[in-house]
């Protein structure tokens, strides 16, 4: 299928490199080089190039009027605990009035973690070996027995991990939701460009595309029709979490009543930062605005700033990427129009791909520019947006990397110490080390207990002591 305007219009941007190889394809192959080609956007990638590869302030964040963001302390660390309790039971009647969907965020790439198959299927729990996204759909069923509601799940996957993503929750049907309830798309992607703008080939017949970053899940719930789908179901609150934090409480009552308690369009969590130079976004405001500045945009000495009233860290709030969505607020930012389009970041990247001969080239040093859109680029344009702080260890423990930090290991053990709190605050009496985790190695399913409260609700019932591979479920 020969498509010449399109090769041309290729050429008159300066990209004919596309398709140097494309009289040697087969028909069929050049088809797939063709379609791919049709999804780009050769004025954007111009911009792109122009704004942050060329321009050496593309890479300068604006820090004036910066100021840290206000948050919703816990009750314990000095929090109104009559306003908390109102956002939970506020909270509870959204869910109990089917207003909340669960929404995830699966279409990452999960290199540093380097696993074969979406991230979504990595076996986490310290027993069962539960996958992550058992995990969560373990959350959303207990979470809708609770509420007596059915909580909609979306999953949004990429070019890449979406097949492997369906066929893995058909092959477990759907761990007991339905297949109404678990809702798939695939989010957009863009090409990878070498440092002059020009668009890469992954093979002579494959362009080298890859997900659009996190931030391309607001567009790709417009797309999909999620959103129209949730609007016919009256759900109108969206919890937004990522696939690799099988901590997280992803059905909060509490955090879903403060977002509906100010009126705010985005809501987020924050942990306090463990020390100044902590590898986190800021909660900042600027100008009347909620933003995150990156931990590489904030210069050491205003990370370091200390508030002389308290004797905190000035910029204390960390994200840990979970979020309220308030429906609408999604549509509007995903259709964008003047002002409101999330920027593109930049990350310099090894890409595989051919040389001139159309030989395969593996690169040992970046050699390509991957552009990402950042789902927290959204808040500057929401109203009222909402702070509330979380403890790391109820909420927060991702799975990043093979080893060390923020990886399987010290997630499983960080789901251990859960466990073994919550078991421990109704007198289980487990030995736990200074670090809280537990001798015994055992496992609460969600289905058991999801969050204290409804752990605490079937403790009442459970019978045998808890020894070693013990599941309560
Ligand atoms: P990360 O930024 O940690 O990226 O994603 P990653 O792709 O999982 O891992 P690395 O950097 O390649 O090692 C945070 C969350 O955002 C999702 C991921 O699936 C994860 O849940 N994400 C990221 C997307 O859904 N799409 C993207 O394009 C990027």
């Amino acid at each position: 299928m020969a498509n010449p305007e399109l090769i041309e219009t290729f050429q008159q941007a300066g990209q004919s490199q596309v398709f140097a190889f494309y009289d040697q394809l087969s028909a069929e192959s050049q088809a797939q080089l063709l379609a791919q080609a049709a999804e780009i956007d050769l004025a954007e990638i111009a911009r792109l190039k122009r704004d942050l590869i060329d321009s050496s302030e593309g890479a300068a964040v604006d820090l004036t009027d910066l100021q840290p963001a206000p948050y919703e302390s816990l009750p314990d660390h000095g929090g109104d605990a009559d306003r908390w309790q109102e956002a939970r039971e506020l909270g509870e009647a959204a869910l109990r009035a089917g207003r909340v969907a669960l929404f995830t965020v699966a279409g990452g790439q999960g290199t540093r973690l380097g696993y074969d198959g979406p991230k979504g299927t990595f076996p986490i729990t310290p027993v069962r070996q539960a996958t992550l996204f058992q995990v969560f759909a373990e959350k959303v069923q207990a979470a809708g027995n609770r509420y007596g509601a059915t909580i909609p799940w979306l999953i949004m996957t990429s070019h890449q991990n979406h097949d492997a993503t369906v066929s893995f929750f058909a092959e477990h049907d759907f761990f007991g939701l339905t297949v109404d309830q678990v809702r798939f798309f695939r989010q957009g992607r863009m090409p990878a460009v070498d440092p002059d703008g020009k668009i890469m080939l992954a093979s002579k017949d494959a362009i080298a595309m890859s997900p659009d970053g996190h931030g391309g899940s607001l567009r790709a719930l417009d797309r999909s029709g999620s959103l129209d789908q949730l609007e016919r179901e009256g759900v109108d609150i969206i919890s937004y979490i990522q696939v690799d934090n099988p901590l997280v409480r992803c059905i909060d009552p509490a955090f879903i009543g403060w977002h509906l308690l100010a009126g705010s369009e985005m809501s987020s969590k924050m942990v306090p930062k463990a020390y100044a130079g902590e590898k986190v976004g800021h909660f900042c405001r600027q100008r009347g605005r909620a933003v995150v500045v990156e931990y590489s945009d904030l210069p050491a000495s205003i990370q370091e700033e200390v508030d002389s009233a308290t004797g905190q860290l000035r910029y204390l709030a960390g994200s840990i990427a979970i979020h309220v969505l308030d429906r609408e607020f999604v549509r509007r930012v995903a259709r964008g129009g003047e002002g409101l389009e999330l920027p593109f970041h930049l990350a310099r990247k090894k890409i595989p791909t051919v040389d001139a001969h159309g030989e395969a080239v593996k690169p040992t040093e970046p050699n390509g520019i991957k552009f990402e859109m950042f789902v927290f680029d959204a808040l500057p344009f929401a109203e009222n947006p909402i702070v509330i702080e979380t403890l790391r260890e109820n909420d927060f423990s991702p799975v990043k990397n093979a080893s060390g930090v923020d990886s399987a290991d010290s997630c499983r053990a960080d789901l251990l110490r859960q466990y073994a709190r919550w078991a421990n605050a109704h007198g289980a009496g487990l030995s736990v080390d200074d670090s809280g985790l537990p001798e015994v190695t055992f496992e609460v399913s969600p289905l058991f207990g999801y969050d204290e409260v409804s752990f605490a609700e079937s403790w009442a019932t459970r019978s045998a002591p808890i020894t070693t591979g013990k599941v309560l479920s």
